[in-house]
């Protein structure tokens, strides 16, 4: 009897061995597994991001699939082939993934909504008149919140603050102000919101239990919007849901989807921005001397709706540069060979996930940015200061430089309202205030290695900094 038992499950251990382990077939890409039974590569794949997939492409090279909690996950990181993902509709699914995120991290589903209704709706709010609107009320409330938040300040006093602080609580507020129109409550929201993004990395890996924050930030964002008649951003999202046929509940909770979605970004990459001008004066000099230039001419507040500015825009393409680091991620729904740009060919499987990561490369990719890990404020300027936009890798032009907002079907559609907004809150900071590290030989603090993958990184640590209002005439 004993042996029959036995027999049984060294059988059933076999079957289960047999089925789950998985080998290379042929023309696939290189697999590794990593130690850990099912778990594979998960533990260093959710402590560095970075650091595990810069590690694999040293052993492996442009492409490989590694195994991450039970899930087998070819990453492409050769830039010049990256539109083979990138315009595949067909092999390739991108809304399965999102939908069980969204339902992870927000709890929510949308069953009704199409992706391509929900872009085509976001595209327009983005676009022409509607982003005109958006980008002046921005500027106006940055403004306000700037000056308001030093109310009662004589132009001789310093105040003392975290730059990560002061930056994210500026533009999330004044984004909020834009979109959701709702004055009464943005500080309280933006204290919410930071707890609930510091957990989001957990809830995105399914290791933190659901929690009472959501309920409260969703109880802040939708309280009294049924009454309102405002014509907000978010109202007209609101319609557009109804329209698609959601249901309430639903509707409430794909607000916060939104807050997140729209106010994130901003505040972390003014924060690197300004923090990279603070620790190299040469770029900051650059920068004051084009700003000097169009402030002499216009003295509006909108100057830089009207002057173009080289240097501007490179500084905040290098920021992005070293700090957007977004995943890029596809499931495989029908086996493909994918074709590489140097010819070779790949067969990818059906039921696994692709992911590119193009803070690797081309972001952090030594063949195209020479010293990538430098913040070099001029990278992005040719010697006439016009933008420099061609850069290779083997001799072949590249098509993405950098990614920070994504390509092809998930590109984020906020980014011409994000790049006004950050210039603009840049601007603002310094015409209207002195602003200095507080330890002038402080460094910039390292990046929380546990965020990568979910736009722009965070700092582990904050830069402290004073700053004081200028005199009555604002100057650079
Ligand atoms: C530095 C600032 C920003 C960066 C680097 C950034 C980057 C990105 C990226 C990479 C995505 C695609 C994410 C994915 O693959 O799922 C995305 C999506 C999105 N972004 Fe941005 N974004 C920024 C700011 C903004 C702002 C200010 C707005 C609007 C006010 C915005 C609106 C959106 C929306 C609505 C989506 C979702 C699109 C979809 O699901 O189809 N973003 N963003």
């Amino acid at each position: 009897m004993i042996w029959t038992i036995l027999l049984l499950v060294i059988g059933l251990l076999t079957l289960v061995l047999l089925y789950s382990t998985r080998t290379r077939r042929k023309n696939e890409p290189p697999l590794d597994k990593g130690l850990l039974p099912w778990l594979g590569h998960a533990l260093a794949f959710v402590k560095d991001a970075a650091a595990f997939l810069a590690q694999m492409k040293e052993k492996h090279g442009d492409i490989f699939t590694v195994r991450i909690a039970g899930h087998y996950v070819t990453v492409l990181l050769d830039p010049n082939s990256f539109d083979e993902v990138l315009n595949d509709t067909v092999f390739m699914d991108f809304a399965n993934n999102k939908e069980q995120l969204l339902k992870r991290i927000f709890l929510l589903q949308l069953p009704s909504v199409t992706t391509a209704a929900e872009r085509k709706w976001m595209q327009q709010q983005f676009h022409g008149v509607s982003l005109s609107k958006l980008s002046r009320s921005m500027n106006g409330n940055i403004h306000s919140l700037l000056l308001s938040d030093l109310k009662g300040s004589s132009p001789s006093e310093w105040r003392q603050d975290g730059l990560f602080s002061l930056c994210y609580r500026l533009l999330f507020r004044a984004g909020y102000l834009t979109l959701f129109e709702r004055t009464e409550n943005a500080t309280a929201v933006y204290r919410e919101f930071r707890k609930f993004d510091e957990l989001l990395c957990k809830t995105a890996r399914r290791s933190l239990k659901r929690g009472k924050l959501k309920e409260r930030l969703w109880e802040l964002l939708s309280a009294d919007w049924l009454r309102s008649s405002s014509h907000s951003w978010q109202q007209s999202y609101h319609r557009f849901l109804h329209e698609e046929g959601t249901d309430a509940e639903m509707q409430r909770r794909a607000l916060l989807l939104q807050l997140w979605t729209t106010q994130c970004n901003n505040g972390p990459a003014a924060f690197w921005l300004l923090g990279f001008l603070l620790t190299h004066p040469e770029a900051m000099e650059a920068l004051k001397s084009e700003i000097r230039d169009f402030t002499l001419q216009d003295t509006s507040i909108q100057p830089l709706e009207s002057y173009s500015s080289p240097v501007f825009d490179s500084i905040l393409s290098e920021t992005l540069r070293l700090t957007a680091a977004v995943m890029i991620s596809r499931e495989m729904v029908q086996d493909k060979m994918l074709r590489m740009a140097n010819g070779q060919s790949y067969l990818l499987r059906r039921g696994d996930k692709v992911v590119l990561f193009p803070f690797l490369s081309p972001q952090m990719d030594p063949e195209i940015h020479q010293e990538p890990q430098i913040f070099k404020y001029d990278r992005f300027l040719n010697g006439d200061m016009t933008v420099k936009d061609k850069f290779y890798k083997n001799e072949k032009r590249l098509k993405y430089p950098t990614l920070p907002w994504g390509a092809g079907g998930n590109i984020c559609p906020g980014r011409e309202f994000a790049i006004k907004s950050i210039k603009q809150f840049v601007f603002f900071l310094l015409t209207h205030l002195d602003l200095e590290m507080c330890d002038p030989d402080a460094k910039l603090p390292p990046v929380k290695a546990s965020r990568c993958g979910f736009g722009v990184i965070q700092p582990d640590g904050d830069l402290l900094v004073r700053y004081r209002l200028k005199g009555i005439h604002p100057e650079v």
